[in-house]
């Protein structure tokens, strides 16, 4: 079902609960593919209990890790084990825990000259992997792609007034200036890269995420807003956002 810019919301009890769906989501996406499933990772701390539950029973014995690729929607451009990595992190709560082949994991290379190097390497990585130079909405690159929502409104790295933001040919770009910490250069996938999906998932969980969280689904022109998908987009939010039967929440769902 294409998503429309039409989201569906879903409420979770607490954090807990939200990993919890989020993780029962990731298998039922991943489950059913036959050859190679795509799942893009978020960075942030929203995904750090999902992340930890994948490593966890059951999930360890019943995600196919083996025919799962793990890719990574944006990243900090610092070394892969520096504590503001987000494949760094990844690794660490469940990609090193769990038996995955070496080559399903796709970091994006921070160790690329600059961002920008390292944004065309991971576009020709991408398309390799894609088997495709453009997208196909009957095939989209990703099964998942996991999203978070950041103060700002900022999503993936695509930050407040970035050209990024409109970008409609590249598949990746390198971002110079941040507007939030932490204020390291960032490599990024774009909108029309991360819409190539069969479902964007956004996790949102506490009480300072409330105001952005309504100003987004209200349609303030804030990157968040503009991020489409070719299938289900949804935002899983816990219930300390304080998004709870409002009129956003009935604006959104329809
Ligand atoms: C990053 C992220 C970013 C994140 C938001 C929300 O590299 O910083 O990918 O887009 O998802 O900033 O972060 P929190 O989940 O920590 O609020």
């Amino acid at each position: 079902m294409a998503s429309d810019g039409h989201p569906q919301i879903i409420v979770a009890e607490d954090a807990e609960a939200l990993a919890e769906i989020a993780a029962e989501r990731l298998l039922a996406r991943v489950t059913p593919v036959t050859e190679r499933a795509a799942v893009c990772l978020t960075g942030g701390s929203s995904p750090e209990g999902l992340y930890q539950r994948l490593a966890r029973e059951p999930y360890r014995s019943k995600l196919p890790w083996g025919r799962v690729h793990w890719f990574m929607g944006d990243d900090r451009f610092v070394p892969g084990d520096h504590t503001h990595s987000n494949m760094g992190m990844a690794r660490r709560l469940f990609l090193d825990r769990v038996s995955v082949p070496a080559g399903n994991i796709h970091p994006i290379p921070t160790d690329a000259d600059s961002p920008h190097v390292a944004a065309r390497h991971y576009e020709a990585e991408l398309k390799r992997f894609y088997g495709r130079d453009r997208f196909d909405p009957a095939h989209p690159l990703f099964d998942l792609v996991l999203m978070g929502l950041a103060s700002d409104g900022h999503t993936a790295s695509l930050f407040p007034d970035s050209p990024a933001l409109d970008e409609a040919e590249r598949w990746v770009v390198g971002i110079e200036r941040t507007g939030l910490a932490p204020f390291v250069p960032r490599v990024t996938l774009t909108f029309p890269a991360l819409a190539s999906t069969r479902e964007m998932l956004f996790l949102v969980t506490g009480e300072d995420k409330h105001d952005i969280l309504m100003r987004v689904l209200s349609g303030e022109d804030l990157p968040a807003t503009r991020a489409r998908a070719q299938g289900d987009l949804v935002w899983l939010v816990d219930r300390a956002t304080g998004l709870e039967d409002t009129d956003a929440v009935r604006h959104a769902t329809g």
